[in-house]
C-alpha cells in the first residue's frame, strides 16, 4: 500500500520550483457583493480572475473565503483538470463559531467551562463546513487576552492559560474528530502564534513585548495543548513579538513549535503577513521576505494578491531560500491534502451539502451551547427566573433586542437570518399567548469612527429603522417600561464594535444606552438586564441599581430562544466569567493571577481614586441553585516533587431546583525559586446537581500543575514548597487546605 510519504515524495520529485511555490500559496477568493468597497486595497474585479488562472497553472495550492459548494467544485475542477500534476486545492475558511448554524461566540463558549459542549458545538461547525467543501478552519483562536480594549478578546477563551488550554483541546477535538481526515471533520488551525493578545494598549496589530516567563507560563500553554491534541495547522500572528515579526521568527516556528513541541502539521501565515515582513522593516524586499519566512518554518503564505512566495523560485535560484526548507514545507502541505482524501475525492456532493446544512439537530446544539454559556452576574431578590404564570406584560427595550445580525456576533458570513431568533422573538415565543410582549429600541445605533473591516462582506453596519426619531423613541421606551409588569433591557456593543480591527479606548456602553437604562429603572418597574458583549463593559451603575443582570454574550442563531429559556427558568444559568471584569478601563490590564507584592493587604487600594478590585472576579457566575462546599481534603498531605495529590471536596445544591456549578481549584506556592501568583486555576469540573444533591468532586494536582518556567534559571522548575489550595465557585473561593512538597 502506497504510504502517504511515498505518494508525496513521488509528487515532489516531479514539481518545478514554480509549482512548489504554488503549493505554498493560498489566495483569498472574493466575490464581493455588488458595490461593496474592499477594506483591503485590491482590484475586486481583477483578483478573482488572477486566482482562477493561478489555479489552472498550478501556482495556487489553497483558497479561502469560498463557501458555496458549487463554486468550490468549479474552482477545484480548474485546478485538478488544469494543473500539470492535477494537485487538488485545499479550501480553508474562518469557521470560528459555526458556518450556517451560528454558535455562541468563542468567549461565550469558554464561559460555559464545559469542554463537552464546546467540542459538540465545533463538531457541528465542522460537519457543516466539510459538507460544503471546506477542509480546514482558521480556528480555534487560542490567544490569551488580558486587555479588553483589544477587540479579539471575543475570539478566544480569556485571560487564563489553564482554561484556555482546556478550551483549545475541546475545539481541536470538535473540529478534527478522532484523527485528521476523519469523516465530517476539518483541519483545526490554532492561531495566532504567538502573543497577539498582548498588543500594546490593546491596539490590534500593534507590537507585543512579552517576557519569556509570560510566554512560557501564560501565552504558549493553549497552543501547546492544541498541538498535543493533534491540530493539523497553526497560523502565524501579525505583529512583532519582542521586535521580531512572528512570520520571520525561526524561534517560534522551528525551535518552539517543531523542535520543542514536535508539531507535525503545516503553518500558514496570517493575511499578507509574509509580504508585510517588508512593511515591518524586517525584510529588504519580497525575495528576502519569502526566504526568511520559509526558512523560519512558515509553510504557506495567505495572500490577497502579489504573494511574496511567488518569488520563492528566485530565492531558491539565488540560494537565499533553502531547498530543503521549501521541500519540507511542500511535503507538509501535500500530506495534509492526502490525509484529507483530496486526491481520491476532490469534489463534494452538493445535494448532501444542502441536507447537512438543514439538519435541525444543529440548531438544538446551538441552543444548548447558548444556554450553557450565559453568566448570571446579579439576581437580587430572586427576580429571576421570571414567574411566567404571574406576568401579563413584558417590555423589551434596546436596539440590540430585536437585532438578528448582532445576536450572531462577528466572524459570521453564511448565517441564515430566517433561522435566527432575536431576544424579542425568543421572549415572545416563550411567554405564551396571554402575555403582551412589546419592544422599543429607545436609542439610536452608534457608528464606529472608522468602518469595520467586515463591511465589504455584506450587512455588518447597524442602521436605525426608517423615520427613527430619538426623543420620541426614548420616551416611548420609558412609557412602555412604566406600563409593564417587568422590563428586559438589552445593552451591549453592536457586533461590528468587537473582533478584528475593533479595539476600543473605553469600556462604556456605546451611545445613550446607560441613560436609557437609568430612565427605565427610574420608572420603578422591575428590570432585568441582558448584556450582549464579547469584552467586559463598564457596568458599575447597573451593578448597583439593576436587580438582575444576565450576560448572554452574542449567543448565536438560537440565542433569543436560549435567552428566554434562561429568563423563564427552563434552565438555570451555569456559566462563569473567563476573564476578570474590571470596574473601569483605567484598571486595565487586571488579572486575578497576579503575584503577592510586598503589600498584599493593600491590593484593593492601589488607586486613590477608585477601588482596585474587579467588578466581578474571574470564574464568577451565579445560579438559580445555591451551592455549598465542605469536606475539602487532600489525600496525601506530603508528597515529593514528582508526586500527585488528589484534592476532593463535597459540593451540595442547597437550592430548590436542578442547577449546574463549576467547581474550581486554585493553587498558590508559598515560597520557592520565584514569586508565584496568589492563585492560579489548576482544575475545574462543571457538575449538574438536583435540588438537595451532594457530590464529591476529585481533582488531581500533579507535577504538571506545579511546574513553571523560571526566569532566573531560564528553564522549567518544580519547587519543593507548601501549597495552598482553594476550591469553590470562583477565584475568590475561601474554603482552603494545603499540602507540602519535599525534594525527591
Ligand atoms: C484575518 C485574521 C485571521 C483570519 C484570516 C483569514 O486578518 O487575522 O484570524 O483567519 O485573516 O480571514
Amino acid at each position: 500500500m502506497e504510504t502517504i510519504q511515498s505518494q508525496v515524495d513521488e509528487l515532489i520529485t516531479q514539481m518545478t520550483p514554480a509549482e512548489k511555490a504554488g503549493q505554498l500559496t493560498q489566495y483569498f477568493y472574493f466575490r464581493l457583493p455588488a458595490g461593496a468597497e474592499p477594506a483591503l486595497d485590491f482590484d475586486a474585479e481583477e483578483q478573482p480572475r488572477m486566482v482562477e488562472s493561478a489555479l489552472r497553472e498550478g501556482v495556487a495550492g489553497s483558497l479561502l473565503f469560498v463557501t458555496d459548494p458549487a463554486e468550490i467544485n468549479r474552482l477545484q475542477r480548474l485546478a485538478v483538470d488544469g494543473n500539470r500534476l492535477g494537485i487538488p486545492v485545499l479550501f480553508g475558511f474562518d469557521v470560528i463559531h459555526g458556518l450556517r448554524t451560528i454558535l455562541p461566540v468563542p468567549i461565550a463558549m469558554a464561559a460555559s467551562w464545559d469542554p463537552q459542549t464546546i467540542e459538540r458545538g465545533q463538531s457541528v461547525a465542522a460537519r457543516e463546513a466539510r459538507a460544503v467543501g471546506i477542509h480546514w478552519t482558521f480556528a480555534p483562536m487560542v490567544d490569551i487576552a488580558r486587555d479588553p480594549r483589544w477587540g479579539r478578546i471575543i475570539e478566544g477563551a480569556g485571560e487564563d492559560p489553564y482554561l484556555g488550554a482546556a478550551v483549545a483541546v475541546a475545539q481541536v477535538r470538535g473540529f478534527q474528530g478522532g484523527e485528521l481526515g476523519a469523516p465530517e471533520s476539518i483541519i483545526a488551525g490554532p492561531k495566532h502564534f504567538a502573543g497577539y493578545g498582548g498588543a500594546l494598549g490593546g491596539r490590534d496589530y500593534d507590537e507585543v513585548n512579552l517576557s519569556d516567563s509570560e510566554l512560557w507560563n501564560v501565552y504558549f500553554p493553549p497552543f501547546k495543548a492544541a498541538v498535543e491534541a493533534g491540530a493539523g495547522n497553526v497560523m502565524t500572528a501579525y505583529m512583532d513579538l519582542n521586535g521580531i515579526p512572528a512570520a520571520g521568527s525561526r524561534w517560534l516556528f522551528t525551535e518552539v513549535l517543531r523542535d520543542t513541541w514536535g508539531f507535525k502539521g503545516f503553518v500558514v501565515s496570517d493575511a499578507n503577513v509574509v509580504r508585510s515582513l517588508v512593511t515591518h522593516g524586517f525584510a529588504a524586499d519580497l525575495i528576502d521576505a519569502a526566504a526568511r519566512a520559509v526558512n523560519a518554518g512558515v509553510d504557506m503564505e495567505m495572500a490577497v494578491a502579489d504573494p511574496a512566495y511567488a518569488h520563492l523560485p528566485e530565492a531558491l535560484e539565488s540560494g537565499v531560500a533553502s531547498e530543503q526548507a521549501v521541500d519540507a514545507s511542500v511535503r507538509r502541505v501535500l500530506e495534509a491534502k492526502v490525509r484529507m482524501g483530496l486526491f481520491e475525492a476532490p469534489y463534494i456532493d452538493e445535494d448532501l451539502a444542502r441536507e447537512v446544512l438543514a439538519d435541525p439537530a444543529h440548531r438544538e446544539v446551538a441552543r444548548v451551547a447558548a444556554q450553557r454559556s450565559a453568566v448570571l452576574l446579579r439576581n437580587e431578590g430572586g427576580l429571576l427566573p421570571l414567574d411566567g404564570g404571574g406576568l401579563r406584560s413584558i417590555a423589551v427595550i434596546g436596539p440590540l433586542a430585536d437585532s438578528k445580525r448582532d445576536i450572531l456576533g462577528p466572524w459570521v458570513f453564511d448565517y441564515d437570518l430566517d433561522e435566527t431568533v432575536s431576544v424579542v422573538e425568543g421572549i415572545r415565543a416563550r411567554a405564551g399567548e396571554g402575555v403582551r410582549v412589546d419592544h422599543a429600541r429607545g436609542v439610536p445605533v452608534v457608528q464606529r469612527v472608522f468602518p469595520s473591516l467586515f463591511n465589504m462582506f455584506g450587512w455588518n453596519k447597524p442602521e436605525d429603522p426608517e423615520g427613527f426619531e430619538q426623543e420620541a423613541e426614548f420616551q416611548q421606551a420609558v412609557d412602555l417600561a412604566r406600563g409593564a409588569d417587568v422590563v428586559v433591557v438589552v445593552v451591549g456593543e453592536w457586533q461590528n464594535m468587537i473582533g478584528e480591527a475593533a479595539s476600543r479606548s473605553s469600556l462604556e456602553l456605546p451611545g445613550r444606552q446607560r441613560e436609557l437604562l437609568q430612565a427605565v429603572v427610574g420608572t420603578g418597574t422591575p428590570v432585568v438586564l441582558l448584556v450582549m458583549n464579547g469584552r467586559p463593559l463598564d457596568l458599575r451603575w447597573p451593578a448597583e441599581h439593576v436587580p438582575a443582570i444576565l450576560d448572554i454574550w452574542y449567543p448565536g442563531t438560537q440565542g433569543g430562544a436560549a435567552a428566554a429559556d434562561l429568563l423563564f427558568g427552563d434552565v438555570s444559568p451555569g456559566g462563569k466569567l473567563p476573564f476578570t471584569w474590571p470596574r473601569t478601563v483605567g484598571q486595565v490590564p487586571m488579572v486575578y493571577a497576579h503575584t503577592r507584592s510586598h503589600e498584599p493587604e493593600n491590593q484593593e487600594r492601589r488607586y486613590w481614586d477608585e477601588d482596585s478590585t474587579p467588578l466581578f472576579p474571574f470564574g464568577y457566575g451565579l445560579s438559580y441553585g445555591r451551592f455549598e462546599y465542605a469536606n475539602l481534603t487532600v489525600e496525601q498531605p506530603v508528597i515529593t516533587t514528582g508526586g500527585t495529590v488528589t484534592v476532593s471536596v463535597e459540593v451540595t445544591n442547597t437550592g430548590d431546583r436542578e442547577a449546574d456549578e463549576v467547581v474550581q481549584l486554585y493553587l498558590h506556592q508559598r515560597f520557592g525559586s520565584a514569586s508565584r501568583p496568589v492563585r492560579e486555576l489548576k482544575g475545574f469540573r462543571r457538575v449538574t446537581l438536583a435540588a438537595g444533591e451532594s457530590r464529591v468532586v476529585e481533582l488531581p494536582v500533579g507535577p504538571n500543575e506545579r511546574r513553571y518556567w523560571n526566569a532566573a534559571v531560564r528553564d522549567w522548575v518544580i519547587d519543593s514548597s507548601i501549597f495552598d489550595v482553594w476550591v469553590g465557585g470562583d477565584s475568590t473561593a475561601q474554603l482552603s487546605t494545603r499540602f507540602e512538597v519535599t525534594k525527591e
